[in-house]
């Protein structure tokens, strides 16, 4: 059983980056600048979007944090990201969801420029992966290829079963394992909280991508040796015992799963730390897009 190191990986890739704006500088560039909005102060996503934050300084990138206020309305945030849209100082920008009730997150991302939606998360972009053409990948699932593309995982011919239809990750991660070429070739199902018994499926599956936000649902008795396993979940769990309050749980039980896989990533350090720097790695892109 193999370790996916998505800390070690995160921490490769952006040293990668940071080498590649050290060139831009040298060779008297721009260097890649990112926006990220937070609307409210929900606990998690001010996590979030502080580490990706920290992360552009770490690596010399600019950045602006945008805080907006819980009740902003709408109209407010439209004119915010037309703002932003406009900017020629700024490569790219992402709007950390989820979103207050009151506004319409479809909405919110059609009015981001496709060229400066580096989550990948526009209609436009969506259907420009869907077609295998360049653009910026959601973060979750580039990461995810990415980690198998560096440990050599096979996944040609291989039948992967993907746990989840989400739009940021199930669903794209479908379209991208199926693509051509590699890291894709993959045999891809796609199941979801209709599907009638999840584990016939799981048990067949040579590779299992799990994003459904159920704490260790994925057991031993439900794959099979030599499962390759991602766990894309990250649910905060109540316990009193941690210092935080609560504690990080994947999807997958990975005691009872990780002694019948080959590969399989933890949580936390898998699946986390990847998307960050796969953010960082669209942003590098539109600038370089924009300088051509
Ligand atoms: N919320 C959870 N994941 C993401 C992400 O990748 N991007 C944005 N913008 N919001 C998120």
């Amino acid at each position: 059983m193999q370790i996916l190191d998505g800390k070690k990986t995160s921490e490769d890739i952006k040293k990668e980056i940071a080498v590649e704006v050290q060139e831009i500088k040298a060779n008297g560039g721009k260097v890649p600048h990112l926006a990220a909005v937070i609307v409210g102060t929900n606990g998690a996503s001010l996590t979030y979007v502080g580490s990706k934050v920290r992360s552009c300084e770490q690596i010399g990138f600019e950045s602006t944090l945008v805080s907006l206020p819980e009740d902003i309305t709408e109209e407010a945030l439209l004119a915010k990201i037309n703002e932003l849209n406009t900017d020629d100082n700024l490569d790219g920008f992402i709007v950390q969801l989820p979103l207050p009730k009151h506004i319409d997150e479809e909405k919110i991302l059609l009015a981001i420029n496709p060229e400066k939606d580096v989550d990948g998360f526009h209609p436009t972009n969506f259907g420009r992966m869907a077609l295998e053409m360049e653009t910026f990948l959601p973060a979750t699932p580039y990461g995810i290829m990415e980690l198998l593309e560096r440990y050599k995982v096979e996944t040609s011919g291989k039948h992967t079963v993907v746990i989840g239809r989400s739009h940021i990750v199930g669903r794209p991660m479908s379209i991208l394992l199926s693509r051509k070429g590699y890291p894709g070739d993959s045999t891809v199902t796609l199941v979801h909280s209709r599907t009638k018994n999840i584990e016939e499926f799981t048990k067949m599956a040579d590779i299992i991508v799990t994003a459904l936000g159920v704490p260790e649902f994925l057991k031993g008795d439900m794959v099979k040796d030599g499962v390759v396993i991602i766990d894309v979940g990250i649910t905060r769990v109540d316990d009193a015992s941690n210092p935080k309050g609560y504690v990080i749980k994947g999807d997958v039980d990975f005691a009872s799963v990780s002694p019948k896989s080959s590969f399989i990533t933890p949580v936390p350090g898998g699946v986390g730390p990847m998307t960050i720097a796969m953010l960082l790695k669209n942003t590098l892109l539109a600038r370089k897009i924009r300088a051509r």
